[in-house]
């Protein structure tokens, strides 16, 4: 099977407590195991998701199609997508981390305004697969949410 990943970022359009992101990591987790699917979910202050996803390219492309159409967040822009030859997040069945800082996620993408409504647009022809290298490393930076994020198996 080859592998997939598709890398997108968006704005919640409720706050998220603690309790809403833990309700949508179990449900997120449950169904990603199902479908051997893998990645991460970053979650920002200001409200901003930076979702990677990994799998099978019909299951991404599939889990993709139903979560951008969830109204608790809008204006997915999907950030990369395409071939991956090992999984970065193999162990996550959706992993999380909560970013102090709206700027982490600007340093993580460039150095870009992302309070700005559409931020990443003028940055995609100049994103590369070091983008999931950039993330992978920076959540071994952040901080595990002691709530949210999943124990080791
Ligand atoms: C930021 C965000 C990330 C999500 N990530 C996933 C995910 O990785 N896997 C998943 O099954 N659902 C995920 N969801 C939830 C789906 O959008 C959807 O609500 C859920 O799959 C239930 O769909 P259904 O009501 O059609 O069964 C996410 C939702 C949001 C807002």
């Amino acid at each position: 099977m080859s592998l997939y990943h598709l890398i997108y970022e968006s704005r919640a359009t409720q706050s998220f407590t603690d309790r809403d992101l833990l309700e949508l990591l179990r449900h997120s987790r449950g169904f990603n195991a199902q479908r051997n699917l893998t990645g991460l979910l970053l979650y920002s202050p200001g409200g901003r998701f930076l979702q990677v996803l990994e799998g099978a390219q019909a299951e991404v492309e599939a889990v993709y199609q139903r979560i951008s159409q969830d109204a608790r967040h809008t204006a997915c822009v999907v950030l990369l997508a395409g071939p991956l030859a090992t999984r970065r997040f193999a162990e996550w069945r959706m992993g999380f981390r909560a970013t102090r800082h709206l700027t982490d996620l600007a340093a993580l993408l460039g150095h870009v305004d992302t309070a700005s409504p559409d931020f990443l647009l003028p940055l995609l022809p100049k994103l590369s697969t070091s983008l999931l290298d950039r993330i992978f490393d920076y959540v071994h930076h952040v901080p595990v949410h002691a709530l949210l994020e999943e124990q080791a198996a």
